[in-house]
């Protein structure tokens, strides 16, 4: 099967956070099954030079572009997958990250930039770039590559089309008079088209006009068609209920595995554990935090408000109180960053905090900590519960999304029947975090249970194998769909 996979960022090419662990891994798992997937991303700085060999594959001129658009030909690093990086200086080629400038807040040209994306996309998709490939089926990811199944539903001849949600936090939302600055149909301007709450939404672009939407996680494709996690589209996600799916993220083991982690001090497996204690020694030091022989907490991840820190910055003053360490690799909203920092000069000897980017210092983490923190509002899947699985990092997580689908909580029946792998609570409540941290803990006490739970935990197989067989299926379903 031949098949599009377009995305906004794509390890380890560019990444802000799980979408491009996923546009990395996915593609090459399915090319691990003998389809014939390529991987198309715009070309921000670097992107080329980070990507090896390219050669300029065509030159578009596009709707609105300023300029030409250049198409350039590579491969995913470490893997047999093509790459498209859709090459346009004035929109792509600046400091600052994908979305954001480097002082933050939004690119004022975002609208531009994601709609010129998809028009490339599209001219892949038709064949009109001259590359003599026609894909049966376009994948596309998040708001950024929302208006790809949008326009492709105009065409009379297309590929079948899926969009997948990995956040539907972020909608990729623009003033009304967008519309018309992009030269987008006038008729989209309507609640069954792209408009929402008088904005133009470029998530529905993926939302209505996409033959399927999936999401990341089973649970999390029920939950986005309730008011609570929809974002205000629950009524149009209920009303494609036939057309929405979930499947769980995998992971990358060759990256993500203790046994091989370039990053780590010393290497471990579960066969072999007792490389982690050297780790966790490490990451005291990483930290300026003494190597004592407490339990070491840990968090990485974007500091916003989906993550529920600010409840484990309510509950810090009690949990400060026993003797235990705490690790947070983050970086995001400026008051998170500034009341994390607080508490590391408030606690010196307990408390470890590195604002910032670091996927060295993350590794270390996952493999130093003995307990890892998601406390998610919300988590479409989530990859760092999985990452801690293999670690033997024990994960504490909210009961919502892909956490709730891949953590087994260690309740008396589950660690009776050995199939307990982490903690989880359910309502995003201080009290309830500070319930499942103080079990964890007192489990911790046990040092022979906690290993069966460590352990059970890291044979878990959450390799792309299975996930990517469910992909496939429904590549197959839909191309058959179109084609019939
Ligand atoms: P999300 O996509 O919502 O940010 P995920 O758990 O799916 O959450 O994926 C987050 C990814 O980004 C993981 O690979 C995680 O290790 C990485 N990450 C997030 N913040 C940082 C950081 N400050 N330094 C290094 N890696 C980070
Ligand atoms: C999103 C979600 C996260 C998910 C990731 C990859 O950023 O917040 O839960 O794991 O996408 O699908």
């Amino acid at each position: 099967m031949k098949i599009l996979f377009a995305s906004s960022e794509v390890y380890p090419l560019i990444k802000t956070g799980g979408l491009a662990d996923v546009s990395g891994s996915l593609p090459r798992a399915i090319r691990n099954l003998r389809h014939d997937i390529r991987v198309v991303l715009p070309a921000y700085r670097g992107v080329a030079a980070r990507a090896g060999k390219t050669k300029v594959l065509a030159s578009l001129g596009l709707e609105g572009a300023p300029g030409e658009i250049r198409i350039l030909q590579g491969r995913l690093p470490g893997t047999n997958v093509p790459l498209y990086l859709v090459d346009c200086p004035p929109l792509f080629d600046r400091d600052g990250g994908p979305y954001s400038a480097p002082e933050g807040g939004d690119w004022p040209d975002n609208a531009l930039r994601f709609a010129l994306f998809a028009r490339a996309v599209c001219s892949l998709a038709l064949d009109r770039a001259g590359l003599d490939w026609t894909p049966e089926l376009l994948h596309a990811n998040d708001w950024q590559t929302g208006l790809v199944p949008a326009l492709l539903s105009l065409q009379a001849r297309r590929p079948a089309t899926l969009f997948t949600i990995h956040n539907l936090a972020y909608q990729g939302q623009f003033p009304a008079t967008t519309l018309d600055e992009l030269k987008l149909p006038p008729d989209w301007w309507s609640l069954d088209g792209l408009e929402f709450y008088d904005q133009l939404s470029f998530i529905k672009g993926g939302l209505v006009f996409a033959d399927w939407i999936s999401t990341v996680s089973p649970t999390y494709a029920r939950e986005i068609q309730t008011p609570e996690y929809g974002c205000g589209l629950e009524g149009l996600l209920s009303a494609r209920a036939d057309r929405l799916s979930g499947i769980l993220n995998g992971i990358d083991y060759r990256d993500w595995s203790p046994c091989n982690d370039p990053h780590l001090a010393r290497p471990y497996s579960v066969r072999s554990q007792g490389g982690k204690a050297d780790n966790k020694r490490a990451l005291q030091e990483d930290f300026d935090l003494p190597p004592r022989d407490v339990p070491l907490l840990g968090h990485v991840g974007r500091l916003v408000e989906q993550k529920g820190i600010d409840l484990l910055l309510d509950i810090l003053p009690e949990l400060l109180a026993r003797d235990l360490q705490l690790v947070i690799l983050g970086s995001g909203h400026a008051e998170l960053e500034q009341a994390l920092l607080d508490l590391q000069s408030a606690h010196p000897r307990q408390v470890g905090v590195r604002i910032g980017y670091s996927e060295p210092l993350a590794h270390r983490l996952e493999a130093g900590a003995d307990l890892f923190l998601m406390p998610s509002r919300f988590e479409p899947c989530g990859l760092n519960q999985l990452y801690s699985l293999r670690y033997g990092t024990v994960p504490i997580v909210r009961r919502t999304g892909g956490l709730a689908d891949s953590v087994v909580d260690a309740s008396p029946e589950h660690l009776a029947d050995g199939s307990a792998t982490g903690f989880q609570f359910d309502a995003a409540e201080a009290p309830d975090l500070l319930a499942a941290i103080e079990r964890a803990l007192a489990l911790y006490d046990r040092p022979e249970a906690w290993r069966r739970l460590m352990t059970r935990g890291m044979q878990q197989d959450f390799s792309w194998t299975r996930s990517a067989h469910r992909y496939l299926e429904l590549y197959q379903q839909l191309v058959a769909a179109r084609q019939g």
